[in-house]
């Protein structure tokens, strides 16, 4: 079977983990610092906090946003729903917002449309490696001065008119989950260059507690978000192959899309005006007339792994019942939703790779 992705982990990682082991100090420490500092050079942020997932690192964005009971937060409905989660556990309310087909990110005046006076804080998403269009959006925002939380959990690594995502607004979360291009098995950060919001950051992912002499006083009540030394580790290791791994899987999205070219009813990934694309994921629209699920089972039957893009939140369950979402009403995300397919693509692939899954997909196609 060709999986979607595998982790690219080596002897790198062990040695790094091994030293976390030797040294007796398994919780956040030294190797999860060092992965802060390299994060931060690398996207040149002003500061950098490992946390235990992207979930933890948006939930804790939010709480330090201040975001209340009752207060509309705007979301890019078409994403992983941890994005839209933490909203609804602080009490407030998620305005689902519709995205564009060609970069999947969010649509900018459906955007401006869905500002109310209760709107607090807007979270674009950043699509499968894919920068959503930060000066555009940031146009908006400030004219509502609100402030902007990056979903940037697929794109690290990936820029936006050459400035880093993860860099491009009030705050980012990142996420290392092994589907994403560097991971810590789980994982995540938030940058940010707000001193104030890096304050509350840093106390309340550990407690609320401050060191004063050699007891902690507890300032706030916070949570306990850290993330392993032990999972800081392998980021670090992880971190010295990123650019290594993002040329590869650009020139890998380069060979897949020449060999997918010419097959009929499907949309190929592109790299918008800004450019940046580190496909973390490499995910292609079917015309509306294939069945989408059917392309994806006779796949599986030939060995070749593929799924759904990601969801579209105002067709889930929850939503629908939570805040009266009806199936389809946001036109874009739903055809992403059902009309999705993300393609295997990971470092270690081979030409042959590349062709029998270009090849698998052909005969699909035709026959769905
Ligand atoms: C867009 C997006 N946001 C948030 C998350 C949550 O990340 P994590 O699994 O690190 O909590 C994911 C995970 O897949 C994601 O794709």
């Amino acid at each position: 079977m060709i999986p979607i992705i595998k982790p690219y982990l080596d002897e790198k990682e062990l040695e790094q983990i091994s030293q976390v082991l030797s040294s007796g100090f398994l919780t956040q420490g030294p190797k999860t610092l060092e992965f802060e500092k390299i994060v931060a050079e690398h996207i040149g942020s002003k500061h950098a906090f490992a946390m235990s997932s992207c979930t933890t690192a948006l939930h804790l964005a939010l709480v330090v946003l201040d975001i209340k009971p009752d207060d509309e937060v705007l979301v890019a409905d078409f994403t992983f729903p941890a994005t839209a989660n933490v909203v609804v556990q602080l009490g407030a309310k998620p305005v689902l917002v519709d995205i564009d087909l060609d970069t999947f990110t969010i649509n900018l005046q459906d955007l401006e449309n869905k500002i109310t006076k209760k709107t607090k804080a807007v979270i674009p998403v950043d699509a499968f490696g894919c920068s959503a269009d930060y000066d555009e959006i940031l146009k908006i925002t400030n004219k509502y001065n609100l402030p902007v939380i990056e979903d940037a959990a697929t794109t690290i690594g990936t820029t936006y008119y050459e400035r880093y995502c993860g860099n491009l607004t009030t705050m980012g979360c990142f996420s290392f989950h092994p589907r994403k291009v560097i991971t810590t098995g789980e994982g995540g950060m938030i940058t940010t260059n707000d001193d104030d919001l890096a304050e509350k950051i840093k106390l309340l992912r550990s407690h609320g507690g401050v060191k004063k002499g050699a007891w902690f006083e507890y300032e706030a009540a916070g949570f306990n978000y850290r993330l392993s030394d032990v999972l800081g580790a392998i980021g670090v290791a992880q971190m010295h192959k990123l650019s290594y791994l993002i040329n590869r899987k650009r020139e890998l999205a380069d060979e897949l899309s020449q060999r997918l070219a010419n097959i009929p009813h499907v949309q190929l990934p592109t790299n918008p005006k800004w450019g940046g694309h580190i496909y973390q994921s490499y995910v292609i629209l079917l015309d509306e007339k294939i069945n989408r699920n059917k392309v994806i089972e006779a796949m599986k039957s030939q060995g070749v792994e593929t799924t759904i893009g990601t969801y579209a939140l105002h067709d889930q369950p929850f939503f629908q019942k939570q805040f009266g979402y009806k199936t389809g009403q946001l036109t874009n995300s739903h055809i992403a939703f059902t009309q999705s397919v993300t393609l295997p693509l990971y470092p270690q692939m081979t030409a042959s790779d590349l062709d029998r899954v270009a090849d698998t997909l052909k005969v699909a196609i035709a026959s769905a």
